[in-house]
């Protein structure tokens, strides 16, 4: 049974567009965690709440987040890419910039990481690297803002008008192949 967020019921392998929209809310939810815990602790010590939720926002953008990202860049973009037509073209102008997106948020998923585990080990962090921290998740949380719109505004539509039943159902089999599950 899926799971439900937010009150909405999850899509599942056969509406992969959707699909890839609960994933946007969850990037949403974890980091919004990350900004909430590092603004609030702001490197001292953690309670149990606040290590708890710390360690399963990085355990999302460590496991699950590259699983969307290799979502779009392999499987919704090159379709897009070979569907081709004016209307397409205009989208797909921006894709490029999405995937710079990617490696940019990559990089500093990579650098929150390793503050939020030394944050969690040592159980507080120097005021520099507290204060580096909050920063780099303000920077992802107006990175992913405008990369999050761009998508669901303009890029998964396209795509859901664009791609057919068949190639749909192929991205949905190729998501669930990323996550070991059967469709
Ligand atoms: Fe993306
Ligand atoms: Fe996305």
């Amino acid at each position: 049974m899926p799971v439900q967020i937010g009150g909405k019921p999850e899509s599942t392998f056969d509406d992969p567009i959707g699909l890839l929209g609960d994933c946007h809310r969850r990037v949403e939810r974890f980091l919004g965690v990350l900004v909430k815990v590092a603004g609030d602790a702001r490197g001292q010590a953690l309670t149990v709440e606040q290590r708890e939720a710390l360690e399963s926002a990085l355990r999302y953008f460590r496991d699950a987040a590259p699983k969307h990202t290799a979502d779009e860049e392999q499987s919704l973009f090159p379709r897009m890419r070979a569907a081709g037509g004016p209307a397409m073209e205009a989208v797909l102008a921006q894709v490029d910039a999405l995937e710079a997106d990617h490696a940019r948020a990559g990089k500093a998923h990579d650098e929150v990481d390793s503050l939020g585990r030394r944050w969690i080990e040592s159980g507080q962090l120097p005021e520099d690297d507290a204060a580096r921290l909050c920063d780099v998740v303000s920077e992802l949380a107006a990175l992913y803002r405008n990369h999050i719109a761009i998508e669901d505004r303009e890029v998964f539509p396209a795509a859901a008008a664009a791609l057919t039943a068949e190639q749909r159902k192929a991205i949905g089999e190729e998501m669930a192949a990323r996550r070991s599950l059967k469709t």
